[in-house]
């Protein structure tokens, strides 16, 4: 696997491979990489001919307070992870290089459809944080296909929407949750758990399917649902922020007996802010 640091490197190394006509694939992450993140590179070699991951700890979509400095950073295990699941290219810029004149007067992106809802109502800024670096990684690595994971069910929506308004020559792949053996969604700050938050955490994950059942099984009350969802994460031991039932597609309210949904929680444990979604299936 090569590894480069510089748009100018990166843009030499893409551009002979569009030359010799190759399908690019691009699997953006902060970096700190678990089987999910892996899961992404995988699902990208499949559905492309080359594979870049970028590694960058984006500083503007930390809000105020967060944990930028202290996000983890483990740059030479990620290049071996990376390079073990068979990515062509790892771009791992500086925040000089993709913010030279500093972040303060960066250009940005609104999303406002989906941008204020949500996360984006508890950390405000954060979406226009990641819209503008993928944005940016967009440009620089001008790939065909570019992979996220549903387990930021907003993110990934907002992405997709953001390429469709700017008709973006890019296809949004999204690529299913990888969990850990008991539900909990794996996801760098998992790594922050003490060891009793940890015990606690895949309830967050079961509360979701409890809710997820009742509504398969003909609960049509989402403010209900919304309330118990918040009590049950308040009892296992969570400070829960949100507990909503949505409309997959735009994440708007829905409405009684409407298919097509996904429930989205956000809960701090401790120091450790966590989320989850799943999809309302339906057998019937
Ligand atoms: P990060 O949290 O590092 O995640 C990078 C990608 O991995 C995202 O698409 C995320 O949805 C996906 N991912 C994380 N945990 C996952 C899991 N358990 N299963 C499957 N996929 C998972 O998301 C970001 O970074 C940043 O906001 C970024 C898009 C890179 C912009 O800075």
């Amino acid at each position: 696997m090569q590894s480069v640091q510089h748009i100018a490197a990166l843009r030499d190394i893409v551009s002979q491979w569009r030359i010799a006509g190759q399908r690019v694939a691009l699997v953006p992450t902060m970096g700190a990489l678990h089987a999910g993140h892996l899961y992404l590179v995988k699902r990208a070699l499949a559905i492309a001919n080359r594979t870049v991951a970028s590694i960058f700890v984006n500083p503007i979509q930390f809000v105020v307070g967060e944990d930028y400095e202290a996000y983890p950073r483990a740059p030479d295990e990620d290049s071996r992870k990376l390079a073990d699941a068979g990515a062509d290219l790892l771009f791992a810029p500086s925040v000089d290089e993709l913010f030279p004149g500093g972040c303060e007067g960066q250009t940005r992106m609104m999303v406002p459809s989906l941008d204020h809802v949500l996360c984006g109502a508890f950390r405000p800024g954060h979406f226009a944080g990641v819209a503008t670096i993928v944005t940016k990684l967009f440009n620089i690595v001008q790939p065909d296909v570019a992979l996220f994971g549903e387990k930021d069910y907003q993110q990934l929506l907002l992405i997709k929407r953001m390429a469709k308004d700017l008709c973006m020559p890019v296809e949004i792949v999204p690529v299913p949750t990888v969990r850990e053996h008991d539900g909990l969604a794996m996801s760098s700050r998992n790594s922050y758990l003490s060891e009793e938050e940890r015990r606690i955490a895949p309830r967050l994950f079961e509360i979701l399917r409890d809710a997820a059942t009742r509504i398969r099984d003909s609960e049509a009350d989402y403010a209900r649902c919304e309330a118990m969802g918040m009590r049950d994460l308040a009892d296992a031991g969570f400070r829960p922020e949100y507990f909503k039932v949505c409309r997959a597609e735009d994440l708007s309210v829905p409405k009684e007996g409407e298919t097509g949904l996904v429930i989205l929680a956000a809960a701090w444990l401790g120091k450790v802010r966590l989320i989850d979604n799943i999809a309302v299936q339906y057998y019937r």
